[in-house]
């Protein structure tokens, strides 16, 4: 199905309905009319498991460009949807007609090498996900999640087929679906050993800026992944079951169950306003509750409202197979529905007022609506100029400050892509090359220290030429920047004008620049068909950057930390090796893995034949 990108992988079969094997969370949640957190006991929660699956959540490292995490599409402020609402191609594929859908942009496509691709549908911008982002806050409470649910109950390890968690398991299995998209966060044919050996490498949260507390606070003696994850695991091995437990014991503490409705639930201050009460009435005499029913404002079943024909997106039948499902989507909680910024499977409204304006309109698709939208009844229309109840209290009675202000557990670090002056900026300027065809450059990795996969990418060039990417510590002068170095080259792919993509791989290694260090670069594109033979893309300028936790080091095997890689490095670590294995402590624990071992000095040897005579 066309408007169906996300975990397309994941396989079709009948939904099992969450067992008896579901026990009460053991994590602390606010007094409240909600039930207790569901937890499946083969992944208990610990705070050391919920501090590492809130780092895994907000780390753009987790997506193969580093350009995504899971918050870049989930936004906490925003009711944990997206506000970035990009226009994409429904079920005819094509732009621009009544059928699109609004989602959320994730990777720009690229190959097993991490070069990029153009893709059929989004070309070399980011490509665009099939439905709305709908929120992980709450989403603890349904049994399998996504829009149709396709995110089962039982979880299957997705490294050994095993059966994870048995039943209640709906957030690891939706968990380990966006990390090898390769629409959301993933390269083309992303696995798991490659995403568990990249996170083993990286510095935890090494692009963010305003880290949360907690978060701050174990990455101060645990600044590693795989000492976060011997923490919450017990050993240092990063598994996609490991990501996946991680990241669903922190969504089972996103529960926003403090609102105005709570308040007057519970007797206490800060209830419902007069107006919001008659809201309220007005939802409950709608017919409204009887789909979004209290306390969730969800039964958490699938329901097909008639928003469009089934054909366009079969939703839950999809998953089910059932032609009884044609057209059904997950009931959405109306919890923080007054911040997030759009609604339904296909975002098409952006305000509650279009939303109502839905519920009370003309009937749009009768192919198999439920039976209890016959009985939706909106109020009558308040008096000109008065606001409908029913929609003040959508807007505000059911909305948890603590969401709306990101405070905790739903407060958040600064993400590159929060950040506009950290990303390279595309300055004015470029020469035309055969067809009068200016070539393009692709700037949208993120230039931090220790990017080890940063990369720029050329299109619209002649096919077959050479291009080298010019770079320079100096502003462009007349749109042309002085070539102090070039790098490359690279081989325009295709035949004929316009051709492309080339991608360039230009690793940031730790000690070769310095934060805030600025330079400029632009791409030279051999071209018979361009003044002087050149054609060239527009200067970008790119600033390198280091997130809060600061610059990579700039090399391992500087043991002693003299400023250079000498034989003196190599007794140095082997004392401290000896020492930690004797002592038990983690003194040479090189690979930091949580174990003092001979794998650690194997791994130093090899560091340091790479960086010997080199100066740090
Ligand atoms: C590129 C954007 C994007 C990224 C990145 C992303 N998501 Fe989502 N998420 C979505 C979209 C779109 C949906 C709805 C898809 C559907 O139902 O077909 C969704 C659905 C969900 C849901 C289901 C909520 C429910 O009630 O059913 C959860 C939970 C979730 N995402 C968590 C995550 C986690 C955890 C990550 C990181 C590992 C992540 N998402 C990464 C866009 C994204
Ligand atoms: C038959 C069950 C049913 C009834 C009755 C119903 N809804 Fe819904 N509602 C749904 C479903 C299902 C969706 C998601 C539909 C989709 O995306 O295709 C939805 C979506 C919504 C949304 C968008 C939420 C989001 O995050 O995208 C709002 C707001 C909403 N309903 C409010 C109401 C109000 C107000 C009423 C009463 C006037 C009402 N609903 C009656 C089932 C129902």
């Amino acid at each position: 199905v066309a408007g169906v990108v996300i975990g397309a992988g994941m396989a079709a079969g009948p939904a099992v309905a969450g067992g008896g094997a579901i026990a009460a969370a053991l994590l602390a949640v606010l007094p409240g009319a909600l039930p207790p957190v569901p937890t499946p006991p083969e992944n208990p929660p610990s705070e050391a498991k919920r501090v590492l699956g809130k780092i895994l959540f907000f780390d753009e490292q987790l997506s193969s460009d580093n350009t995504v995490a899971c918050a870049t599409c989930h936004v906490p402020g925003n009711g944990g949807a997206d506000p970035r609402r990009v226009r994409t191609a429904g079920f005819d594929g094509l732009l621009n007609t009544p059928d699109d859908v609004f989602g959320s942009p994730g990777v720009i496509r690229s190959d097993a090498n991490g070069d990029y691709v153009r893709d059929p549908v989004h070309g070399l911008l980011a490509q665009v996900t099939g439905r709305n982002a709908n929120p992980p806050i709450n989403a603890a409470f349904a049994t399998d999640l996504f829009w149709d649910g396709r995110a089962r109950t039982q979880f299957l390890d997705p490294q050994t087929g095993e059966v994870a968690v048995a039943a209640g398991g709906g957030l690891e299995s939706q968990a380990a679906a966006p990390v090898v998209n390769s629409v959301e966060m993933g390269h083309d044919g992303r696995d798991w050993a490659s995403v568990a050996a990249k996170l083993a490498a990286a510095r935890p949260m090494a692009l963010a800026t305003a880290l949360p507390a907690d978060v701050a606070g174990a990455l101060v003696d645990r600044p590693t992944y795989p000492e976060l994850f011997e923490r919450a695991f017990g050993d240092g091995q990063v598994t996609a079951r490991r990501i996946a437990f991680a990241l669903a014991t922190y969504e089972r503490t996103l529960i926003a169950d403090d609102t105005p409705w709570d308040r007057t639930q519970a007797g206490l201050p800060g209830g419902l306003t007069p107006q919001q009460q008659q809201g309220l009435n007005q939802f409950n005499a709608s017919g409204c509750a009887v789909c979004h029913t209290p306390p969730l404002f969800t039964d958490n079943t699938f329901r097909n409202i008639g928003l469009r024909p089934p054909a366009e997106d079969r939703g839950r039948q999809n998953v089910t197979g059932l032609a009884a499902d044609r057209g059904k989507f997950k009931v959405p909680s109306l919890r923080n529905a007054g911040v997030r910024p759009s609604f339904m499977h296909n975002g098409e409204f952006t305000t509650l007022q279009q939303v109502i304006g839905f519920y009370g309109g003309p009937a749009r698709s009768l192919d198999n609506r439920d039976p209890a939208m016959n009985n939706v009844q909106l109020p009558p229309p308040p008096p000109p100029g008065q606001p409908l109840p029913l929609q003040v209290f959508l807007q505000t009675g059911l909305t948890d400050a603590r969401v709306a202000n990101q405070t905790f557990p739903f407060d958040r670090p600064l993400l590159y892509t929060d950040r506009p002056g950290d990303r390279p900026a595309v300055l004015a300027g470029g020469r035309a090359g055969s067809g009068g065809i200016v070539p393009a450059i692709i700037a949208t990795a993120p230039p931090y220290i220790g990017n080890a996969q940063f990369k720029i990418g050329l299109d619209r060039a002649l096919g077959g030429a050479t291009a080298h990417l010019a770079v320079s510590s100096s502003p462009p002068v007349g749109g042309v920047i002085a070539r102090e170095s070039l790098l490359g080259p690279v081989t325009v792919p295709g035949t004929g004008a316009g051709a492309g993509p080339a991608t360039l791989h230009w690793p940031i290694m730790p000690g070769s620049v310095t934060q805030g260090q600025v330079v400029y670069v632009q791409w030279v594109v051999s071209d018979p068909g361009a003044a002087g033979g050149e054609a060239l893309s527009a200067p970008v300028q790119v600033r390198y950057f280091c997130g809060q936790v600061g610059c990579a080091p700039k090399c391992a095997a500087d043991w002693d930390g003299s400023g250079s890689v000498t034989t003196a490095d190599v007794s140095a670590f082997v004392n401290a090796w000896f020492a930690g294995v004797a002592a038990g402590t983690r003194q040479g624990d090189f690979n930091r893995d949580g174990r003092v071992e001979p794998t650690d000095v194997a791994a130093f040897v090899t560091e340091w034949l790479s960086a010997a005579g080199g100066a740090c």
